[in-house]
Protein backbone atom coordinates (compact mmCIF):
# COMPACT_ATOMS: atom_id res chain seq x y z
CA UNK A 1 0.00 0.00 0.00
CA UNK A 2 1.37 3.61 -0.80
CA UNK A 3 1.89 6.11 1.91
CA UNK A 4 -0.46 8.89 2.82
CA UNK A 5 1.05 12.22 1.32
CA UNK A 6 1.92 14.97 4.34
CA UNK A 7 0.36 17.86 3.89
CA UNK A 8 2.31 20.41 5.29
CA UNK A 9 1.49 24.55 5.96
CA UNK A 10 4.25 27.24 5.78
CA UNK A 11 4.29 29.84 8.25
CA UNK A 12 6.59 32.58 7.08
CA UNK A 13 7.17 33.11 2.90
CA UNK A 14 10.25 35.31 2.77
CA UNK A 15 14.00 34.60 1.72
CA UNK A 16 14.42 30.95 3.01
CA UNK A 17 10.58 29.86 2.88
CA UNK A 18 10.00 30.29 -0.50
CA UNK A 19 13.73 28.27 -1.31
CA UNK A 20 11.80 25.54 0.95
CA UNK A 21 8.84 25.25 -0.90
CA UNK A 22 10.99 24.83 -4.35
CA UNK A 23 12.14 22.34 -2.15
CA UNK A 24 9.15 20.98 -1.47
CA UNK A 25 7.43 21.06 -4.85
CA UNK A 26 9.33 18.75 -6.87
CA UNK A 27 8.41 15.73 -4.16
CA UNK A 28 5.57 13.48 -4.37
CA UNK A 29 5.65 12.22 -0.65
CA UNK A 30 4.65 15.99 0.89
CA UNK A 31 2.03 18.76 -0.68
CA UNK A 32 2.29 21.85 0.73
CA UNK A 33 -1.40 23.03 1.08
CA UNK A 34 -1.45 25.92 2.76
CA UNK A 35 0.28 29.17 3.45
CA UNK A 36 0.46 32.12 5.90
CA UNK A 37 2.35 35.26 5.69
CA UNK A 38 1.94 38.58 7.87
CA UNK A 39 2.09 40.11 4.89
CA UNK A 40 -0.65 40.30 2.61
CA UNK A 41 1.12 41.14 -0.31
CA UNK A 42 3.57 38.49 -0.17
CA UNK A 43 1.01 36.32 0.91
CA UNK A 44 -0.75 36.51 -2.44
CA UNK A 45 1.88 36.78 -4.52
CA UNK A 46 3.50 33.01 -3.56
CA UNK A 47 -0.17 31.91 -3.50
CA UNK A 48 -0.25 33.02 -6.98
CA UNK A 49 3.22 31.86 -7.89
CA UNK A 50 2.98 28.13 -6.25
CA UNK A 51 -0.91 27.87 -6.03
CA UNK A 52 -1.75 27.14 -3.72
CA UNK A 53 -5.57 27.82 -2.01
CA UNK A 54 -5.22 27.97 1.45
CA UNK A 55 -3.74 31.46 2.56
CA UNK A 56 -3.98 33.16 5.40
CA UNK A 57 -2.53 35.83 7.58
CA UNK A 58 -2.76 34.28 10.62
CA UNK A 59 -0.94 31.54 11.36
CA UNK A 60 -3.82 30.74 13.78
CA UNK A 61 -6.02 29.89 11.37
CA UNK A 62 -3.64 27.76 9.23
CA UNK A 63 -2.81 25.52 12.37
CA UNK A 64 -6.97 24.93 12.19
CA UNK A 65 -6.51 23.41 9.07
CA UNK A 66 -6.98 19.71 9.55
CA UNK A 67 -5.74 17.75 6.58
CA UNK A 68 -2.51 19.64 8.04
CA UNK A 69 0.35 16.93 9.85
CA UNK A 70 2.97 19.83 9.48
CA UNK A 71 3.94 23.29 9.77
CA UNK A 72 7.24 24.70 8.32
CA UNK A 73 7.85 27.55 10.23
CA UNK A 74 10.01 30.22 8.89
CA UNK A 75 9.07 33.34 10.20
CA UNK A 76 11.74 35.42 12.05
CA UNK A 77 13.44 34.25 15.59
CA UNK A 78 11.61 36.01 17.96
CA UNK A 79 8.53 34.73 16.30
CA UNK A 80 9.26 30.92 16.54
CA UNK A 81 8.24 30.33 19.96
CA UNK A 82 4.91 31.41 19.86
CA UNK A 83 4.34 30.03 16.56
CA UNK A 84 6.06 26.75 17.79
CA UNK A 85 3.89 26.69 21.09
CA UNK A 86 0.40 27.34 19.22
CA UNK A 87 1.85 24.39 16.17
CA UNK A 88 2.47 22.09 19.11
CA UNK A 89 -1.07 23.24 20.82
CA UNK A 90 -2.54 22.20 17.65
CA UNK A 91 -0.95 18.65 17.27
CA UNK A 92 1.41 19.47 13.94
CA UNK A 93 4.51 18.13 13.85
CA UNK A 94 7.10 20.95 13.45
CA UNK A 95 10.38 21.49 10.94
CA UNK A 96 11.77 24.89 12.68
CA UNK A 97 14.31 27.20 11.46
CA UNK A 98 17.24 28.19 13.10
CA UNK A 99 17.91 29.39 15.52
CA UNK A 100 15.46 27.73 16.95
CA UNK A 101 14.53 30.49 19.00
CA UNK A 102 15.79 34.23 19.92
CA UNK A 103 16.71 33.28 23.92
CA UNK A 104 17.41 30.61 25.80
CA UNK A 105 14.20 31.06 27.80
CA UNK A 106 12.04 30.63 24.44
CA UNK A 107 14.50 28.03 23.77
CA UNK A 108 13.95 25.68 26.24
CA UNK A 109 9.69 26.79 26.77
CA UNK A 110 9.88 25.01 22.99
CA UNK A 111 11.57 21.84 23.75
CA UNK A 112 9.87 20.88 27.23
CA UNK A 113 6.45 21.70 25.29
CA UNK A 114 7.33 19.44 23.02
CA UNK A 115 9.17 16.92 25.00
CA UNK A 116 5.82 15.88 26.34
CA UNK A 117 4.24 15.30 22.81
CA UNK A 118 5.14 12.31 20.45
CA UNK A 119 4.91 14.72 17.48
CA UNK A 120 8.48 15.11 15.43
CA UNK A 121 10.59 18.25 15.96
CA UNK A 122 13.25 18.68 12.93
CA UNK A 123 15.12 21.74 12.70
CA UNK A 124 16.41 23.40 9.36
CA UNK A 125 20.17 23.06 10.01
CA UNK A 126 20.95 22.09 6.00
CA UNK A 127 25.07 21.76 6.54
CA UNK A 128 24.49 18.70 8.24
CA UNK A 129 23.04 17.01 4.95
CA UNK A 130 25.75 18.56 2.89
CA UNK A 131 28.35 16.30 1.04
CA UNK A 132 31.35 18.66 2.04
CA UNK A 133 30.30 18.79 5.68
CA UNK A 134 30.24 15.09 5.60
CA UNK A 135 33.32 14.54 4.00
CA UNK A 136 34.94 16.87 6.15
CA UNK A 137 33.74 14.89 8.73
CA UNK A 138 34.81 11.55 7.20
CA UNK A 139 38.38 13.07 6.88
CA UNK A 140 38.07 13.87 10.91
CA UNK A 141 37.38 10.16 11.52
CA UNK A 142 40.01 8.54 9.41
CA UNK A 143 42.50 10.48 11.69
CA UNK A 144 43.57 13.03 8.78
CA UNK A 145 44.49 15.83 11.21
CA UNK A 146 45.78 13.67 13.52
CA UNK A 147 45.21 15.22 16.94
CA UNK A 148 42.64 18.37 16.89
CA UNK A 149 44.66 21.63 18.04
CA UNK A 150 42.29 24.35 17.02
CA UNK A 151 39.43 25.36 15.24
CA UNK A 152 38.97 28.69 13.57
CA UNK A 153 35.62 30.15 12.38
CA UNK A 154 36.19 33.47 10.27
CA UNK A 155 33.08 35.42 8.89
CA UNK A 156 34.09 38.28 6.96
CA UNK A 157 31.21 39.68 4.98
CA UNK A 158 31.58 42.92 2.74
CA UNK A 159 27.43 43.25 3.21
CA UNK A 160 25.61 42.59 5.90
CA UNK A 161 22.38 41.99 5.57
CA UNK A 162 23.96 39.50 2.37
CA UNK A 163 22.66 40.79 -0.70
CA UNK A 164 19.88 37.87 -0.68
CA UNK A 165 18.58 38.59 2.69
CA UNK A 166 17.58 42.34 2.64
CA UNK A 167 15.18 42.14 5.68
CA UNK A 168 15.08 44.52 8.34
CA UNK A 169 15.15 42.18 11.15
CA UNK A 170 18.40 40.49 9.50
CA UNK A 171 20.05 44.18 10.43
CA UNK A 172 18.75 44.82 13.41
CA UNK A 173 20.40 43.91 17.28
CA UNK A 174 17.06 42.14 18.32
CA UNK A 175 17.23 39.10 16.95
CA UNK A 176 19.14 39.15 13.42
CA UNK A 177 23.62 39.97 12.80
CA UNK A 178 25.46 37.56 11.44
CA UNK A 179 26.09 35.59 15.17
CA UNK A 180 23.06 34.50 14.99
CA UNK A 181 22.26 34.02 11.13
CA UNK A 182 25.33 32.48 10.54
CA UNK A 183 27.35 31.24 13.17
CA UNK A 184 24.55 29.22 14.51
CA UNK A 185 25.43 26.74 11.90
CA UNK A 186 28.23 26.16 13.00
CA UNK A 187 28.20 26.24 16.54
CA UNK A 188 25.75 23.27 15.84
CA UNK A 189 28.33 21.65 13.24
CA UNK A 190 31.51 22.32 15.91
CA UNK A 191 28.60 20.64 18.65
CA UNK A 192 27.79 17.60 16.33
CA UNK A 193 31.42 16.78 15.17
CA UNK A 194 33.99 17.65 17.74
CA UNK A 195 31.58 17.51 21.17
CA UNK A 196 29.99 19.77 23.41
CA UNK A 197 31.31 23.47 24.06
CA UNK A 198 31.66 24.06 27.94
CA UNK A 199 32.50 27.74 27.91
CA UNK A 200 32.20 30.92 25.84
CA UNK A 201 34.13 34.27 26.01
CA UNK A 202 33.20 37.31 23.61
CA UNK A 203 33.30 40.97 22.46
CA UNK A 204 31.41 42.32 19.90
CA UNK A 205 31.58 45.28 18.13
CA UNK A 206 28.78 47.64 17.26
CA UNK A 207 27.70 50.39 14.73
CA UNK A 208 26.64 53.31 16.61
CA UNK A 209 23.22 53.53 15.36
CA UNK A 210 22.02 51.05 18.64
CA UNK A 211 19.17 49.17 16.74
CA UNK A 212 21.59 47.75 14.49
CA UNK A 213 23.42 44.60 14.76
CA UNK A 214 27.12 43.96 15.67
CA UNK A 215 29.75 44.61 13.08
CA UNK A 216 32.72 42.16 14.70
CA UNK A 217 33.48 39.66 16.81
CA UNK A 218 36.31 38.39 18.22
CA UNK A 219 35.49 35.55 20.28
CA UNK A 220 36.69 31.66 21.77
CA UNK A 221 34.73 29.10 22.90
CA UNK A 222 36.28 26.23 24.69
CA UNK A 223 35.62 22.40 23.61
CA UNK A 224 34.98 19.94 26.81
CA UNK A 225 38.57 18.59 25.85
CA UNK A 226 40.12 22.43 26.60
CA UNK A 227 40.49 22.86 22.37
CA UNK A 228 39.85 26.68 21.77
CA UNK A 229 37.51 27.63 19.02
CA UNK A 230 38.12 30.92 18.11
CA UNK A 231 36.20 33.32 16.08
CA UNK A 232 36.69 36.69 13.86
CA UNK A 233 33.58 38.72 12.55
CA UNK A 234 33.68 41.35 10.48
CA UNK A 235 31.35 43.12 8.54
CA UNK A 236 30.53 46.15 6.40
CA UNK A 237 34.41 45.61 4.97
CA UNK A 238 36.39 45.65 1.82
CA UNK A 239 37.05 42.82 0.04
CA UNK A 240 35.24 39.89 -0.88
CA UNK A 241 32.92 37.61 1.77
CA UNK A 242 34.78 34.99 3.35
CA UNK A 243 33.41 32.30 5.52
CA UNK A 244 36.24 29.79 6.64
CA UNK A 245 35.64 26.80 8.98
CA UNK A 246 39.27 25.13 10.20
CA UNK A 247 40.45 22.17 11.98
CA UNK A 248 43.77 22.66 12.78
CA UNK A 249 45.39 19.07 14.21
CA UNK A 250 48.89 17.58 15.18
CA UNK A 251 48.83 15.87 11.27
CA UNK A 252 47.12 18.27 9.07
CA UNK A 253 44.43 21.05 8.61
CA UNK A 254 40.60 20.39 6.88
CA UNK A 255 39.29 23.81 5.94
CA UNK A 256 35.57 24.16 4.30
CA UNK A 257 35.62 27.60 2.69
CA UNK A 258 32.54 29.31 1.71
CA UNK A 259 30.16 25.96 3.02
CA UNK A 260 31.06 24.06 0.22
CA UNK A 261 35.21 24.17 -1.06
CA UNK A 262 36.82 21.49 0.98
CA UNK A 263 40.59 21.76 1.07
CA UNK A 264 43.23 20.54 3.62
CA UNK A 265 46.93 19.22 4.04
CA UNK A 266 49.23 17.24 5.80
CA UNK A 267 51.47 19.34 8.46
CA UNK A 268 54.00 21.48 6.76
CA UNK A 269 52.18 21.36 2.89
CA UNK A 270 50.10 23.80 1.15
CA UNK A 271 46.63 23.48 1.07
CA UNK A 272 44.45 21.78 -2.35
CA UNK A 273 41.18 20.93 -3.00
CA UNK A 274 40.06 17.55 -1.73
CA UNK A 275 37.29 15.70 -3.97
CA UNK A 276 34.13 15.27 -1.54
CA UNK A 277 32.86 11.81 -2.47
CA UNK A 278 31.43 11.28 1.21
CA UNK A 279 27.70 12.04 1.02
CA UNK A 280 25.19 10.14 2.48
CA UNK A 281 22.57 11.27 -0.36
CA UNK A 282 20.22 11.92 2.38
CA UNK A 283 18.10 15.02 2.60
CA UNK A 284 15.78 16.54 5.10
CA UNK A 285 12.71 17.04 3.86
CA UNK A 286 12.84 13.12 3.14
CA UNK A 287 14.23 12.25 6.63
CA UNK A 288 11.17 14.66 8.00
CA UNK A 289 9.01 12.83 5.58
CA UNK A 290 10.15 9.80 7.23
CA UNK A 291 9.95 10.83 10.87
CA UNK A 292 6.09 11.72 10.09
CA UNK A 293 5.24 8.34 8.69
CA UNK A 294 6.51 7.02 12.22
CA UNK A 295 10.30 5.49 10.45
CA UNK A 296 13.24 6.23 12.11
CA UNK A 297 15.47 9.41 10.56
CA UNK A 298 18.30 11.69 10.35
CA UNK A 299 17.20 14.42 11.99
CA UNK A 300 18.59 17.43 14.36
CA UNK A 301 15.48 18.31 17.03
CA UNK A 302 15.09 20.48 19.38
CA UNK A 303 17.30 19.99 21.79
CA UNK A 304 20.11 20.34 19.09
CA UNK A 305 18.79 23.88 18.64
CA UNK A 306 18.82 23.90 22.15
CA UNK A 307 22.20 23.07 22.74
CA UNK A 308 23.10 25.68 19.60
CA UNK A 309 21.33 28.36 21.48
CA UNK A 310 23.38 28.35 24.49
CA UNK A 311 26.28 28.80 22.87
CA UNK A 312 25.00 31.39 20.77
CA UNK A 313 23.62 33.66 23.37
CA UNK A 314 26.62 33.40 25.28
CA UNK A 315 28.32 34.73 22.01
CA UNK A 316 25.53 37.19 21.84
CA UNK A 317 25.26 38.56 25.40
CA UNK A 318 29.31 38.90 26.29
CA UNK A 319 29.76 39.47 29.97
CA UNK A 320 32.55 41.95 29.89
CA UNK A 321 34.97 39.36 28.19
CA UNK A 322 35.02 36.56 31.31
CA UNK A 323 33.79 33.37 30.54
CA UNK A 324 30.83 32.23 30.56
CA UNK A 325 29.94 28.07 31.21
CA UNK A 326 27.31 27.14 29.08
CA UNK A 327 27.11 23.05 30.40
N1 LIG B 1 18.45 27.35 7.46
C1 LIG B 1 18.97 28.31 6.73
O1 LIG B 1 19.93 28.09 5.99
C2 LIG B 1 18.39 29.69 6.80
C3 LIG B 1 18.73 30.68 5.85
C4 LIG B 1 18.10 31.94 5.97
C5 LIG B 1 17.21 32.19 7.00
N2 LIG B 1 16.94 31.22 7.92
C6 LIG B 1 16.01 31.44 9.04
O2 LIG B 1 14.68 31.44 8.50
C7 LIG B 1 13.85 32.37 9.19
C8 LIG B 1 13.28 33.36 8.18
O3 LIG B 1 14.34 34.02 7.51
P1 LIG B 1 14.14 34.76 6.11
O4 LIG B 1 15.47 35.20 5.66
O5 LIG B 1 13.30 33.93 5.19
O6 LIG B 1 13.29 36.04 6.59
P2 LIG B 1 12.40 37.01 5.70
O7 LIG B 1 12.32 38.30 6.42
O8 LIG B 1 12.86 36.98 4.28
O9 LIG B 1 10.96 36.30 5.73
C9 LIG B 1 10.20 36.16 6.88
C10 LIG B 1 8.73 36.15 6.47
O10 LIG B 1 7.96 35.89 7.65
C11 LIG B 1 6.82 36.76 7.63
N3 LIG B 1 6.37 36.92 9.01
C12 LIG B 1 6.95 37.65 9.99
N4 LIG B 1 6.26 37.50 11.14
C13 LIG B 1 5.23 36.67 10.89
C14 LIG B 1 4.17 36.14 11.67
N5 LIG B 1 4.06 36.43 12.97
N6 LIG B 1 3.28 35.32 11.07
C15 LIG B 1 3.40 35.02 9.75
N7 LIG B 1 4.37 35.50 8.96
C16 LIG B 1 5.28 36.30 9.52
C17 LIG B 1 7.31 38.03 6.97
O11 LIG B 1 6.23 38.80 6.43
C18 LIG B 1 8.26 37.49 5.90
O12 LIG B 1 7.61 37.28 4.66
C19 LIG B 1 14.74 32.97 10.28
O13 LIG B 1 14.60 32.24 11.47
C20 LIG B 1 16.14 32.79 9.73
O14 LIG B 1 17.11 32.72 10.75
C21 LIG B 1 17.50 30.00 7.82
Amino acid sequence: MSKKIIHIGIIGLGAIGERLMNIFKGREDILVSAFCDASETRLKEMAATYNVKKVFTDYQELLACEELDAVYVAVPPKFHEEIVLAAIEAGKHILCEKPLANSIEEADRMLTAVKKTELVHAMHFPLNYQASLQQFEAFINEGFIGELRRINLKMHFPHWPRLWQQSDWVAGREQGGYVLEVGVHWIQAIQRIFGPIKEVRSQLQFPNDPSLCENGIIAEMKLESGISVLIDGLSNIGGEEQLEFAAYGTEGTLQLKNWRQLVGAKTGNDLEELTVTEGSARNLISEFVKAVHGEEAELYDFSVGYNAQLALEALRHPKDNEWQRIM
